[in-house]
């Protein structure tokens, strides 16, 4: 099954707007717009940033996608500092970030708020990368794919969505890989990916689970990302450090370009 590779660059809270600006800038003589048309690119800068982002994309004529890193579950009314999915659209982004660790450990998200952020973005139209991933004490115990599969079961519970292939996508990432530059063994994470995928098989079908992307997450750089990219049930890289690193982003998008092309010949 040939599932086209995404690149997702979780930015996470850096680059304000004049940052965005020229990192973009500077990734743009860099960036093959071959390489892009292989794959799918999605940035996801802070709230505030996201506009400027956009208006560079636009000037500098690359494919890359802007999305955003979280939104509110609520559509309006008493709820300080929050950002609806209708206001993300209006910034003309096409996916958003759900059930990140950091949002789930750090701002105390638990299954019933991921679940209700993810159907709140579906029905708005955006796309969603979901993503899970277990703690390093899960993991010791043994717990990792009972762990993962609970959270993907429970945040997919009574979602009915007909193309969710193409509006869904998983983003694995081990909370002990995050940021910590210690990478998952990538035969492990393609074992918890294809995990992942049979537990989509179950829930929904075996056709939607064949054709959802589901990605790694968690220290992916430059000198890993080949090695990760061509495992058979990862599609791709959810990246936080490296995706803002000028000499990083347009080596990720050309790894997976060249991985596509592989898949292709
Ligand atoms: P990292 O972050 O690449 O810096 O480990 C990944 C993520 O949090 O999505």
């Amino acid at each position: 099954m040939k599932r086209k590779k995404i690149i997702a660059g979780n930015w996470k809270l850096n680059m304000n707007q004049a940052q965005t600006r020229d990192f973009l800038k500077e990734v743009s003589g860099k960036l093959s717009a071959d390489d892009l048309n292989a794959i799918e690119a999605i940035v996801c800068p802070p709230f505030t940033s996201i506009a400027a982002a956009g208006e560079t994309i636009k000037e500098a004529n690359l494919k890359i996608a802007v999305g955003a890193q979280n939104l509110s579950q609520h559509q309006s009314g008493a709820y300080t500092g929050e950002i609806n999915a209708e206001m993300l659209k209006e910034l003309g982004i096409s996916s958003v970030l759900v059930g990140h660790s950091e949002r789930r450990e750090t701002f105390a998200e638990d299954d019933s708020v991921i679940k209700a952020k993810l159907n709140t973005g579906l029905e708005a139209g955006l796309n969603v990368i979901l993503c899970c991933g277990e703690s390093e004490a899960t993991r010791e115990v043994g717990d990792t794919d009972k762990w993962v599969a609970g959270q993907i079961a429970s945040a997919l519970e009574g979602l009915s969505l007909t193309d969710f292939a193409s509006r869904v996508t998983i983003a694995y990432e081990p909370i002990w890989a995050i940021g910590t530059g210690k990478v998952c063994d990538s035969a492990e994470a393609n074992r918890v990916c294809a995990m992942i995928r049979s537990k989509l098989a179950e829930i929904l079908d075996q056709a939607s689970a064949d054709a959802t992307r589901i990605l790694y997450g968690g220290s992916v750089k430059s000198s890993n990302v080949d090695e990760i990219i061509a495992q058979s049930d990862i599609d791709g890289a959810l990246v936080g450090g490296a995706s803002i690193k000028v000499e990083e982003f347009p080596a990720l998008v050309a790894s997976a370009a060249r991985e596509s092309a592989k898949a292709v010949a």
